[in-house]
């Protein structure tokens, strides 16, 4: 895997209810959009992005043209949707929602295109989940504004160009790794989103708490802030549950306290693992001595599909530095032990410590 891949890509199907996991009823969607900030300046950290962002807009702006396509690159949950959105909003332009999945045959693709505006943006949600035939005829479409309608079948079959008004691209992946040179070739500019520090989470739950007209105090903030993932998603997530819980446990307030105990009863831990985080986790370090063991046992272990633990809890689990990946299977890290709070077994005799690392045998032992 790439390390522009981040996985959870198909986290969105799953059909589990996780509270870290996307959002799965659509009156919490609807909570999700009006979170949204819909000014570049509104945008809180990616201060990278942020500033390239606005050069590229500002410029274009100032040519009276479209802007370049643009190719927004992240883990679920960053702000790639939001960011199209605010692209839109800062050149003044309409905007065309669509995704790859939905792009079955050129022939959609070539209605999108066809009846798009000039100046419109098109933003293409998972771009690398488009079909083959799709994606070579949106190659010619960014780069000279054009089609090829295919009229008929067979050898009577004829090609129509077509001129398209100029407009700007907007494709966002989870995966840039899978998609196709010549089709990353083509945006004139790359965003990638870095997860977040929690100080800018931090600002996110503030945020959205005045957005919703919850009370909290800066510790209340911090503690949820702390237990999202680096992922303004969960922030806001994180931040209705413990809203429910001072609603209805106390006086409604935000604080330390309050944040700690509705996390708690959710489940989210200090570390912003949740239950199935723990349940790999703790399966890995308990049921089979830290590993290494494979991806279908471990799965099998904890009672969920292989693609449920490599895509919704492995990933936050390797960027945690708590499990790893390795060719003969998963194995947890010392600081695995360490944060289930369980004393780590010698290794047996013979049986090299696959936690230790080299050159450092029973370092961690008892
Ligand atoms: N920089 C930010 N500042 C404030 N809120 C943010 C920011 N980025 C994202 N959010 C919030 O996080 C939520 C999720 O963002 P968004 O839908 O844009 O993520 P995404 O990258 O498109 O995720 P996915 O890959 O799952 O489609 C939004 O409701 C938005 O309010
Ligand atoms: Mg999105």
């Amino acid at each position: 895997m790439s390390g522009e891949e981040y996985g959870g890509a198909g986290a969105a199907d799953d059909g589990t209810d996780r509270l870290v996991g996307p959002e799965a009823e659509s009156d919490e969607s609807a909570v999700e959009a009006a979170l949204r900030p819909r000014e570049l300046s509104e945008f809180i950290g990616q201060p990278k992005v942020r500033e390239q962002l606005d050069l590229v807009l500002k410029a274009a702006r100032q040519r009276n043209g479209t802007a370049d396509h643009v190719l927004l690159s992240g883990a679920p949950g960053l702000g790639k949707t939001t960011l199209s959105m605010i692209i839109a909003a800062e050149m003044g332009a309409p905007i065309r929602i669509t995704s790859g999945p939905a792009i079955q045959h050129a022939g959609d693709l070539a209605a999108i295109l066809s009846s798009l505006q000039e100046g419109e943006i098109l933003f293409l949600d998972e771009i690398h989940r488009m079909s083959r035939p799709a994606e070579e005829m949106l190659y010619m479409a960014m780069e000279d504004f054009r089609v090829d309608v295919i009229v008929g079948k067979g050898p009577g079959a004829t090609a129509i160009p077509l001129e398209l008004p100029p407009f700007t691209l907007v494709g966002a992946t989870t995966r840039a790794g899978l998609l196709p040179p010549p089709l990353r070739d083509r945006f004139g500019f790359t965003a990638h989103m870095e997860f977040y520090e929690p100080a800018e989470l931090e600002q996110v739950v503030h945020r959205s708490a005045r957005l919703l007209e919850v009370r909290t105090d800066a510790e209340g903030a911090a503690e949820i802030a702390g237990r999202s993932r680096g992922t303004p998603r969960i922030a806001n997530r994180l931040l209705r549950r413990v809203r429910d819980y001072a609603q209805v446990k106390a006086d409604g307030v935000i604080d330390r306290e309050i944040a700690s105990r509705a996390l708690g009863v959710y489940e989210v831990d200090e570390r912003g693992l949740d239950r199935l985080d723990r349940a790999v986790l703790g399966a890995l370090v308990k049921l089979f001595g830290g590993g290494p063991v494979g991806l279908s046992t471990l799965a099998v272990a904890v009672g969920e599909e292989r693609e449920t633990v490599e895509e919704v809890a492995e990933p936050f689990l390797v960027r945690e530095g708590l499990l790893a990946r390795t060719p003969r299977g998963r194995i947890a890290t010392p600081a695995a032990w360490d944060h289930l709070g369980t004393a780590r077994p010698a290794p047996a005799p013979g049986r090299p410590d696959p936690a230790a690392g080299p050159g450092q045998p029973g370092l961690f032992g008892e």
